[in-house]
């Protein structure tokens, strides 16, 4: 399953929506962190670190963070296990990675959550922070991480969800599709940090409902998949890597 239906009017096909997402990250990597801290008031080191707490993660976890853009989540996922000796971080984006690699000396790696470059049991804990869209398949991502998990390791993914009730879906529509792209633009003065955050606005609005998200945990081989949904917009998907079969 697809995280949402092809945005043909940016790419046609697998191939050209990897190309089109590479593009718009690193063009727009130099402006992500300012536009993502007052466009969710500050809050996300706090949010991260909580999530993380809450979620489990301990000190001497092996961690791997797909799609850490930034480093947004693995810089405070370091804070909580005291070093970022034992993180890795991976995304597709050069240009993301570079803005990474300066605030954190963990293990850095090019690639796609579709296609992880890690042996099997590798992980104790993996997180994945708002970019679930971006993967070309869910059960294809899901598979790779229950792979590179150990048995009894933990998946947390960090998404925003359209609101399901209509003043709710009326406001997230307002901010996100208008206010925050056009703010984008006005503070940064670049087209690509606004292409950018228009793109943010379309996949939110054309993901599919956290019980298609949960459907494919399940269906390749989790166990244990729960959603917690706070303030009625932010989705915490976890699961967990039973012991070996058979
Ligand atoms: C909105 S940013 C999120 C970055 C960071 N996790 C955060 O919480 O701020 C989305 C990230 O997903 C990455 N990405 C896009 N497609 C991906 C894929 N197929 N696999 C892994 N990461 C991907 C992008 O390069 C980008 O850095």
């Amino acid at each position: 399953m697809t995280p949402h239906p092809p945005l043909t009017e940016h790419y046609s096909g697998n191939d050209g929506k990897t190309a089109y997402i590479n593009q718009l990250f690193d063009a727009g990597s130099k402006h992500y962190d300012a536009i993502s801290d007052w466009g969710f008031l500050h809050s996300g080191p706090f949010y991260n670190r909580w999530a993380l707490r809450r979620h489990g993660l301990r000190k001497g976890d092996q961690v791997l963070d797909v799609a850490c853009g930034t480093g947004s989540v693995a810089v405070e996922a370091a804070r909580i296990l005291g070093s970022a000796d034992t993180v890795t971080c991976l995304d597709p984006s050069e240009g993301m990675l570079s803005v990474a690699r300066r605030k954190l000396r963990a293990r850095f790696v090019v690639g796609r959550a579709e296609q992880l470059p890690f042996s099997d049991d590798s992980f104790d804990f993996l997180t994945m922070g708002f970019a679930l869209r971006h993967v070309t398949g869910l059960e294809e991502a899901f598979r790779e991480y229950l792979r590179v998990l150990k048995p009894g390791g933990k998946v947390l993914i960090l998404e925003i969800t359209k609101p399901s009730g209509r003043a709710g879906a009326f406001l997230f529509r307002l901010y996100f599709g208008r206010i925050y792209p056009f703010l984008t633009r006005v503070f940064t003065r670049s087209r690509d940090a606004q292409a950018m955050m228009v793109y943010f606005w379309e996949t939110m609005d054309a993901c599919v409902r956290p019980e298609s998200v949960l459907g494919a945990l399940r269906s390749v081989g989790f166990v244990e998949a729960k959603r917690i949904g706070l303030l009625g917009l932010f989705s915490e998907y976890t699961a967990v890597k039973g012991p070996p079969t058979g």
